[in-house]
């Protein structure tokens, strides 16, 4: 993908079929994951990090099998700054039409010293090896600094900088830890900008972990300071915490437009559907209130709000639900509801009560309600049945 392309739009890396596939309960198999990757390529992300072929026999083979059964996005794969990975590697993505190697290395004291037992000078040559051998390869080399966020800027740079001498074409800054925080990660990508030689022509890409709930808004900072690639996954789903949501960060990104200026390439109505099929593959539940995809994410109990909705939809919701995939906004009936909705939803049941009919049968809903959660229209019909009489 050109760096002139991808000025005015972030370029979005699914990696749910790697780092998502790593957090507890979400391995997939093969066919499990070929599932999920033409989800993701119906989905219209960018590219598609399918595995780490030289973790298991398992996952060497379901890479290999989705590159050969999916084109379109660019499939790709990560490998340990070596050259035993990164042949590996070479050899799952070998039939891919459009691939790219993901080679990753720790930057930061912590891990350098603890970790990989070596000192900076070590780390840039490490990785410069490594990159300039998966050039022998690949046309596409995307580099990550492990723990990015916690490594001093001026080595960062230094390595970014080396990074792009040996032939890496997109430079990734992850916060491992979900350490980071917005103002502050912000300011590190517009650092690496000011000093990076070179990294205008590569393509800076973020990749944030929520282990302080921060991943889609540190990713969003970033975007703000010419970051240009995205890496997140379905439902927000990885190591410890997760990773960055992908539905937020397009549903920020296309809703407030008018403030990012940038967009994506994703079609935003399979985003539903897409988070449904990964619950279902994995078994992880998608919790109630979850932005953009949770079953809540549309529905409005409270009377003030129903009235509202009634009214206008923009009243309390930015999005529209058809634009992720939800059929529609649900007006849901319980003791918060009011009388504006009971009679909406008496009227699409197909009964025309008189005022006295409403004020009796609301009362009779009331006290249903307290003793139930939510009240159902077949509740209703047997309220309006027993004491108001048929339609
Ligand atoms: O969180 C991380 O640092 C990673 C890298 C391998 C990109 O997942
Ligand atoms: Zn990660």
């Amino acid at each position: 993908m050109s760096t002139e392309s991808v000025k005015d739009r972030v370029i979005i890396f699914d990696t749910t079929l790697r780092d998502g596939e790593q957090s507890p309960g979400a391995s997939m198999n093969v066919a499990q994951k070929l599932q999920v990757a033409l989800a993701l390529r119906d989905l219209g992300v960018d590219v598609i990090e399918l595995g780490f072929p030289v973790a298991s026999q398992g996952d060497f083979e379901a890479v290999s099998t989705v590159a050969e059964r999916i084109e379109g996005p660019i499939l790709c794969a990560l490998a340990r700054a070596n050259r035993d990975d990164i042949d590996r590697t070479w050899e799952a993505l070998r039939s891919a039409a459009r691939r790219r190697l993901h080679v990753f290395l720790a930057t930061s004291p912590l891990h350098r010293e603890y970790k990989l037992k070596m000192n900076p000078q070590e780390v840039v040559q490490r990785a410069v090896e490594a990159i300039r051998y998966a050039r022998e390869r690949f046309d596409d080399v995307q580099f990550s600094a492990e723990d990015a966020a916690r490594t001093e800027p001026e080595f960062l740079a230094e390595v970014a900088e080396r990074a792009i001498e040996a032939g890496a074409t997109t430079i990734n800054i992850p916060d491992t830890v979900g350490y980071t925080v917005p103002s502050q990660y912000s300011s590190l990508i517009a650092y690496l900008r000011r000093h990076v030689r070179g990294i205008e022509h590569v393509v800076l890409s973020v990749h944030c972990h929520n282990d302080l709930g921060l991943a889609v808004a540190n990713s969003l900072a970033a975007v703000v300071e010419g970051a240009r690639q995205v890496e997140c996954t379905i439902n927000g789903i990885g190591e410890r915490a997760g990773n960055c949501a992908l539905e937020e960060v397009v549903m920020a990104l296309r809703t407030r437009h008018d403030f990012f200026g940038v967009g994506t390439a994703v079609r935003t109505e399979r985003l539903y559907p897409t988070s449904r099929l990964l619950s279902n593959v994995t078994g992880l539940q998608v919790q109630r209130n979850k932005a953009v995809v949770g079953q809540n994410a549309f529905a409005h109990e409270a009377g003030i709000h129903q009235h509202g909705m009634l009214m206008h939809p923009g009243t309390y919701e930015i999005m529209r639900p058809e634009d992720v995939g939800f059929s529609g906004s649900q007006l849901v009936l319980g003791k918060h509801s009011g009388r504006h909705v009971l009679r909406q939803r008496m009227k699409d049941l197909g009964y025309q009560l008189d005022a006295t009919q409403l004020d009796k049968l609301f009362e009779e809903f009331k006290r249903l309600a307290d003793r139930k959660k939510e009240v159902f229209d077949a509740d209703l019909e047997v309220l309006v049945q027993g004491h108001i009489g048929p339609r």
